[in-house]
């Protein structure tokens, strides 16, 4: 029996302003455009403001849901926040967020699950109306991930970007009902991407500054093929929960990471790309905000009607996954 709880009552998303394009990567690094779109996909990607941070994205993008969704701030019941770049270690960015919206009454706290993070919230805001304890329920993912570039190490400048998606959850009504989810971990693969230091393991010193440990440092390749097999499992696994099939699918809404991970998780799945939404081209990977601006656009561009079923599909590091089928 497919789950019948939650409606996402409005979305909404928050892009800076200011382009970084590989071309003017290549100032910065040893790269080329040629490299980098066909490695990646990716053409370019947003950079916030220096004083604009993941809780003023977040804001943004949850103003453009609560507006969507006809709900006031003051009707929210919980925050959470997805996040790997939060305003501070703690507290929470939702705290800051609450205050930035003007929702004083509702609980807030984060999830750290890196880009699987907005749909691991998703699932907890289902679990939180499901059980009675909240009726309206904000779920935002937000990412500064230009503040933990090395911007001296092509393997991973080149592939993120800023921004922030946002939803409004509140109890099904027929549209848009979360109908299943799938979520899972392996922390056997916590050393293949990571922040090393900042936390317990490796305060911050000036050593750990000068060795430029408070940046993001990954095994692209590691990562890759995790990824590529994981995708269209998770797919396939929240699929099956809420007792589809692939053919029973018009859009898939995958983590935009990189665009051979999400033709690879196509391909597995058995769609063209015509049902697949892709914005990693404009954006880059903004890990936990990627999907939820990924949903906001393809609901903007008409490439969800109601009565169509979506999965919303991630991985991030943990490493995590996390899928989820939508009855838009
Ligand atoms: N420009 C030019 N050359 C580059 C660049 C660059 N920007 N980056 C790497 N290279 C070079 C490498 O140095 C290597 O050169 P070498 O053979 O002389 O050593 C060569 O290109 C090939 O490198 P590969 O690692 O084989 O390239 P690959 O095809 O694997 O692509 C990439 C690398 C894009 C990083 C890929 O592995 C990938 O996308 N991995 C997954 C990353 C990802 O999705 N991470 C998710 C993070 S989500 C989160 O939770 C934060």
């Amino acid at each position: 029996m497919t789950r019948n709880f939650a409606s996402i009552l409005g979305t909404g998303r928050y892009l800076p302003a200011q382009i970084l394009t590989n071309a003017d990567l290549e100032k910065r690094v040893d790269t080329n455009d040629e490299w980098i779109v066909s490695h990646t996909g990716i053409r370019e990607r947003r950079i916030s403001a220096a004083d604009e941070h993941s809780s003023d994205m977040g804001a943004a993008a949850a103003k453009a849901a609560l507006a969507k969704a006809g709900i006031a701030p003051t009707e929210l019941d919980a925050i959470i926040t997805a996040t790997l770049t939060p305003d501070y270690p703690w507290p929470a960015t939702s705290c800051i967020i609450q205050q930035k919206i003007g929702a004083p009454q509702a609980l807030a706290f984060d999830l750290s699950a890196a880009c699987s993070g907005f749909v691991y919230a998703l699932s907890v805001a289902e679990g939180l109306i499901a059980t009675g304890t909240c009726k309206h329920v904000l779920v935002v993912g937000a990412e500064k991930l230009t503040s933990i570039m090395d911007w001296t190490d092509r393997n991973t400048c080149v592939l993120f970007g800023d921004g922030a998606g946002a939803a409004v959850l509140g109890p099904a009504n027929g549209r848009r009902v979360l109908r299943s989810f799938h979520l899972g971990a392996d922390g056997s693969m916590v050393p293949k991407l990571l922040q090393p230091a900042g936390g317990t393991v490796m305060p911050a010193s000036a050593e750990s500054v000068e060795q430029r440990q408070h940046f993001l440092k990954m095994d692209g390749k590691a990562v890759f093929k995790f990824a590529v097999r994981i995708m269209g499992e998770a797919a396939r696994q929240a699929v099956e929960k809420a007792g589809l099939t692939n053919a029973d699918i018009q859009l898939f809404i995958p983590h935009q990471a990189n665009i051979r991970i999400i033709e690879a998780a196509a391909k597995f799945m058995g769609l063209s790309m015509d049902q697949v939404f892709v914005n990693v081209d404009r954006y880059g990977n903004t890990s936990a905000a990627s999907v939820a601006i990924a949903m906001d656009e393809a609901e903007e561009q008409g490439r969800l009607k109601a009565g169509d079923k979506t999965v919303l599909v991630a991985f991030g590091a943990g490493l995590t996954w996390a899928s989820c089928v939508i009855e838009w």
